[in-house]
């Protein structure tokens, strides 16, 4: 592969005030990149500079519409390899469709791997993303995956925010390491909400709770947010089992339908989302506060085109 000499940072149509601010700490701006559709629906994609053997980064979250902005991602990798860009890393905060992740009914298909797929053959050299719905989707991927993870950046917030004298719940026995790991840096008990889905329904049924919970405020955390349907029923069952103030921090804001209004009406105190995904007014609320990851990525791209370790930024508390 040639040697990448100069850093060259662009983005899609999905969360251009994301790449601002990554741009931000870098001390650089956005390179020019037009991208757009036709009256036919076709994406078109141009750079207006050149990138020959340059180490492109290309940031842009899978967010709604996701088909379009998946698409852009794909066409943009593909302008960029038929430049002759030196390096390629599909910068995605958030990866859509994390959660079709394994072969769990018959005849269904396991999208995260096609996805993987489709930005691998479209000429991606790498990927840099957020707190995966599943670690092992990394394993979909044939070339080289940095996750960074929120969880330090939400931790520290309800360290300065929260009340001590907390537990911290996990939404899902599936969750129980994220819900681990936040506990480990909050030094915190865990509980965990044992979530029935109901078939493919967006829907939750009831849960039981293993831990305890009585006379103590939680912190429920979680990878996203989409109807709401988990955090709330979660929550319920929470003040159910004699819980004082709960508050919810999750990295992915997808906030689909009314869930924003949902949030708002229920037993939630406090919801603390990152800028993974843009939010529209509609999706705001006075229990919503966000908290950025921009330098986070920020560094890691800085460290990714240095040739510097990402994992010292964790163990180092770089950021
Ligand atoms: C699923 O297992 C995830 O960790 C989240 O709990 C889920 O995606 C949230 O979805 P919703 O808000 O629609 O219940």
């Amino acid at each position: 592969m040639a040697i990448s000499q100069e850093l060259k940072i662009v983005t899609g149509n999905s969360h251009r005030s994301l790449a601002n601010e990554i741009c931000k700490y870098l001390d650089t701006t956005l390179s020019d990149c037009e991208v757009f559709k036709f009256s036919n629906d076709n994406i078109f994609v141009k750079y207006n500079e050149n990138i020959r053997e340059k180490d492109v980064f290309i940031i842009q979250s899978i967010s709604t519409p996701v088909s379009d902005h998946l698409m852009e991602l794909l066409i943009m990798i593909d302008a960029a390899k038929r430049a002759s860009a030196g390096r390629i890393t599909a910068v995605m905060p958030y990866f859509a469709y994390g959660r079709s992740d394994k072969k769990d009914q018959p005849r269904v298909p396991i999208t995260a791997r096609l996805i993987a797929n489709l930005i691998t053959v479209a000429g991606a050299d790498r990927v840099l993303t957020m707190d995966l719905h599943a670690g092992q989707i990394q394993g979909f991927f044939n070339i080289p995956v940095d996750e960074l993870s929120a969880v330090p950046i939400l931790a520290q917030d309800f360290k300065e925010n929260g009340p001590t004298n907390s537990v911290v719940a996990a939404t899902d026995v599936g969750d129980a390491k994220r819900a681990r790991n936040t506990a480990d840096i909050l030094k915190m008990p865990i509980a965990i909400v044992e979530k029935q889905r109901l078939g493919n329904e967006e829907k939750i049924g009831s849960g039981t709770l293993i831990g305890k919970v009585k006379g103590l405020n939680s912190i429920i955390i979680d990878d996203e947010i989409g109807t709401g349907g988990t955090v709330i029923s979660a929550a319920n069952i929470l003040k159910e089992n004699g819980a004082k103030d709960i508050y919810c921090y999750v990295t992915h804001p997808v906030l689909s339908g009314n869930a924003a209004k949902l949030i708002s009406d229920s037993v939630i105190k406090n919801l603390v989302i990152t800028n993974t995904l843009p939010i529209t007014k509609k999706q705001t609320s006075d229990k919503l506060r966000t908290v950025s990851i921009a330098n986070l990525f920020g560094e890691a791209i800085f460290r990714i085109h240095n040739g510097l370790s990402i994992g010292a930024m964790f163990n180092q508390k770089i950021i």
